[in-house]
């Protein structure tokens, strides 16, 4: 692979491939680089869509990320021990996954700032040599990222690009890459680009500490877990609950703290695969507006896990049920309030990842069910490169 700069071009035949610079209209030498993905990874390997098979694939790219990156973790992780401030950036799912990042690094004491890339640059200023600006993009080449990375490079912030595909823009302006290894992501709705992210940055957070073993250990027995959920019977399960919303034209999910961007990331998810409107809110803002929303029969989505404010979200889910909503729970218990329920296994604040799998599998099914491409929604593009 050469990664092509800004200003070069290529001529191509059967017996050459030649690089030239355009000013000067004269040949250099390619860079060559050998890229670790194979040529299954890129093909459907029996899967009806690339969508389904990267779903899948997320057993083996979720634990795989305690694997790599060691040294740049530790690199990271030594400037923000520093005293640097962390910001984290980025658009869409990635946002989600920023924002989910946020919730693991305070968990563990470390404080951070999470912007949408596209509101970023009025914030700009406040970055210096003393930030550390995370940009976390699939495709590294997202506009309005690039954009928000590079004012704070300009303010001289520290660059960290959380990419997947090699060789990107972003990686190419970062002062440290952590490459997250999921693989090519060929589906546009990003699914195991998105879980490799957040455990990457799930990772960082235990490296700032200085005990990444813990993660890596909880990130292989999260591996497992999926190993032994995410199966046929898992999918059997979630087309039958399709099946059953197809003709809703409106969802609603609430979750509080790790499960509010779970919920925000599983709501994407049904938008981009189905187009059925569906909105995801933390659940506190409910009283503040939104049940008004809710009518007998709406569907309502509850993210829950085994956590601090596992009861608060169930007496939400109460509320719900109180207004007739029909609700869904995705958690790994029961509860009386749930009028349908799709386990998911208990496995603490990763709870998190098998929670939004559910909703990248709904999104699937429903979009099969009411006849869309889901690996090529309508009026998306895999990496957004304009403003
Ligand atoms: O390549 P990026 O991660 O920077 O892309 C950001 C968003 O455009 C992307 O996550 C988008 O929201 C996806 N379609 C989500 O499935």
């Amino acid at each position: 692979m050469h990664f092509l700069n800004d200003g070069e071009a290529v001529v191509m035949n059967k017996k050459k491939v030649a690089l030239f610079d355009l000013k000067s209209e004269r040949e250099k030498s390619l860079d060559i680089q050998t890229l670790d993905w194979k040529m299954e990874d890129a093909e459907k390997g029996g899967f009806p869509h690339f969508l389904l098979k990267e779903i899948v694939e997320q057993k083996n790219t979720l634990p795989k990320t305690g694997q790599i990156n060691k040294q740049e973790f530790q690199k990271i992780a030594a400037k923000i021990n520093e005293g640097c401030k962390i910001i984290m950036s980025a658009c869409g799912t990635a946002s989600y996954c920023t924002l989910a990042a946020k919730y693991f690094f305070s968990d563990l004491g470390i404080e951070s700032e999470v912007y949408g890339a596209y509101e970023f640059l009025p914030f700009a200023r406040f970055c210096n040599e003393k930030t550390v600006f995370i940009a976390v993009s699939q495709s590294g080449e997202t506009a309005d990222t690039l954009i928000a990375a590079r004012a704070a490079k300009k303010q001289g912030a520290y660059i960290v690009a959380v990419v997947n595909a090699r060789g990107s823009t972003l990686e190419r302006m970062a002062d440290c890459t952590l490459p997250v290894g999921a693989g090519p992501e060929i589906a546009v709705l990003s699914t195991k680009a998105f879980t490799a992210q957040t455990a990457t940055l799930y990772l960082l957070a235990y490296y700032i500490k200085g005990v990444p073993e813990k993660a890596i250990t909880k990130l292989d027995h999260l591996g497992k877990m999926l190993e032994t959920w995410l199966t046929q019977n898992l999918l059997t399960r979630v087309r039958e609950l399709a099946k059953s919303l197809m003709d809703h034209e409106d969802m609603y999910l609430i979750g509080k703290y790790l499960n509010y961007p779970g919920c925000l990331e599983f709501a994407l998810k049904i938008k981009e695969s189905s187009y059925i409107h569906s909105e995801g809110f933390a659940s506190g803002e409910l009283k503040h507006g939104v049940i008004a929303l809710i009518q007998k029969g709406t569907p309502c989505f509850v993210l829950a896990m085994n956590d601090e404010v596992r009861n608060e979200v169930l007496s939400s889910a109460a509320e719900l049920k109180a207004r007739g909503g029909k609700i869904i729970g995705v958690a790994p218990f029961e509860s009386h309030e749930f009028d349908i329920h799709v386990k998911t296994p208990d496995i603490g604040k990763l709870t998190f990842f098998p929670n939004v799998i559910v909703g990248q599998l709904l999104g699937y099914y429903l979009g099969i069910g009411r006849g869309t491409d889901p690996d090529k929604p309508r009026n998306l593009a895999k990496s957004v490169t304009v403003k």
